[in-house]
């Protein structure tokens, strides 16, 4: 059982509240709410209180009175967010303080959820979605919104997320397991490297076992930071998403996430990057012969992390992606790395973006050949072992 603090604030999806709340008490938790001044517009306080057993706090100075907002903000597990409107979403990414709500989220400790809902014009303006950049860059998780149907007779994204759904990626978020209490890094994805403003070297990583994996770590209890690189995946429920797009970033953001008790570093790094990227673009100039691209070593994340004097993760697991000679690679690799494990695959088939995954986990003790699997499975074996692993 958790204390969850659910801010509902100014959206006509605040009725979805009511029934998020049902369904966090039925799964144990205790729902403390905190209504503003725009959710009481669309729910009464009457029937929050009455759904969630609990007193609702909607005024500053009175829960100052009663028990403090510092009190309130420390009570927490995770503090819920849902409905967040734009305003809401606006006074968080600015640090604002003006209500019972944004002061308690200034000054809470605890994980934070936003599930936004509002107009789709008002989700895509760009001061909404500079302010979406600002939280998530803080840690701050997110949830939705979806597509479908609306209040008003537009269309796009806008919608809060089921409540249902919503539940679950609570649930995630608060999960017991093996893993609990435990922090594991894991990247995912290619990184893109530029070549000037518009173009860019990459490759073909989905990023789906990578993200699997960061799922199947959260559903054990860990606390995961997922540092990925640009994938068309959703976000794991539950797991805090760093975005990056080079490999110099994807390095600054692990190094910023650590310390952590294993990275896993599933990511398809680019190797090399261009030496230089001009902030103008590359021209085609008639008759003139192409530019030629020199190329720069790009850093090594996984060995950097691995041979890390002070910060080294207790276990390092890397990836091998092989044409040939798949396993006599990825052992060769585990030494010169210096990381702990290597799973092995070989992409010399559909592997890149395909659903399943054949893969061979190189340890000290030796190999072990794992049948063909869904990625899902293999996360879920390897986040298995990486609990193991830890104790
Ligand atoms: O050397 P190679 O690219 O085959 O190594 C693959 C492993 O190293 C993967 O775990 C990958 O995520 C990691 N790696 C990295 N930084 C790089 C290159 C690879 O973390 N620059």
């Amino acid at each position: 059982m958790s204390r969850i603090l659910l801010v509902v604030s100014g959206s006509v999806a605040a009725y979805k509240a009511l029934e998020l709340t049902r369904l966090l008490r039925k799964a144990g938790h205790e729902v403390s709410p905190i209504l503003t001044a725009g959710g009481a517009r669309f729910v009464t306080k009457e029937a929050l209180a009455g759904i969630s057993g609990a007193r609702v706090h909607d005024d500053l100075w009175a829960a100052e009175a009663e028990i403090g907002h510092i009190r309130l903000a420390r009570w927490p597990d995770l503090v819920v967010v849902a409905p967040a409107s734009a305003n809401m979403i606006a006074r968080m990414a600015n640090g604002l303080a003006d209500d019972l709500a944004s002061t308690v989220l200034l000054a809470t400790r605890a994980p934070v959820l936003v599930a936004p809902a509002m107009n789709p014009a008002m989700w895509a303006h760009p001061a909404t979605q500079a302010n979406m950049a600002a939280l998530r860059a803080r840690g701050v998780a997110v949830a939705g919104p979806e597509e479908g149907a609306m209040a008003e007779p537009e269309s796009g994204p806008g919608r809060l997320v089921e409540p249902a759904t919503l539940a679950a990626t609570i649930g995630a978020m608060l999960a017991d397991g093996p893993l609990k209490g435990r922090h594991v890094i894991v990247t995912s994805g290619p990184t893109q490297e530029a070549i000037d403003p518009v173009r860019y070297i990459a490759n073909r990583s989905s990023g789906k076992q990578g993200h699997a994996i960061a799922a199947a770590l959260a559903a054990l209890g860990a606390r995961v930071t997922l540092v990925s690189g640009p994938v068309a995946q959703p976000d794991p429920a539950g797991v805090t998403v760093r975005r990056i797009e080079s490999a110099r970033e994807m390095l600054a953001a692990v190094q910023a996430a650590l310390p952590a008790d294993a990275a896993i570093f599933a990511a398809a790094v680019a190797d090399f990057r261009p030496e230089a990227a001009p902030t103008q673009k590359i021209k085609k100039e008639p008759g003139a012969p192409p530019p030629e691209i020199r190329l720069a070593l790009n850093p090594d994340i996984l060995a950097t992390v691995a041979q890390h004097a002070t910060l080294r993760p207790r276990l390092v697991v890397g990836f091998a992606a092989e044409t040939e000679t798949v396993v006599q690679h990825a052992t060769a690799k585990r030494l010169r790395k210096g990381c702990d494990w290597i799973v092995a695959n070989d992409v010399s088939g559909d592997v890149m973006g395909g659903a399943e995954n054949a893969v061979h986990l190189v340890t000290e003790a030796g190999v072990e050949d794992w049948p063909r699997l869904p990625k899902e499975e293999v996360a879920r074996r390897l986040a298995a072992r990486v609990a193991e692993a830890l104790g």
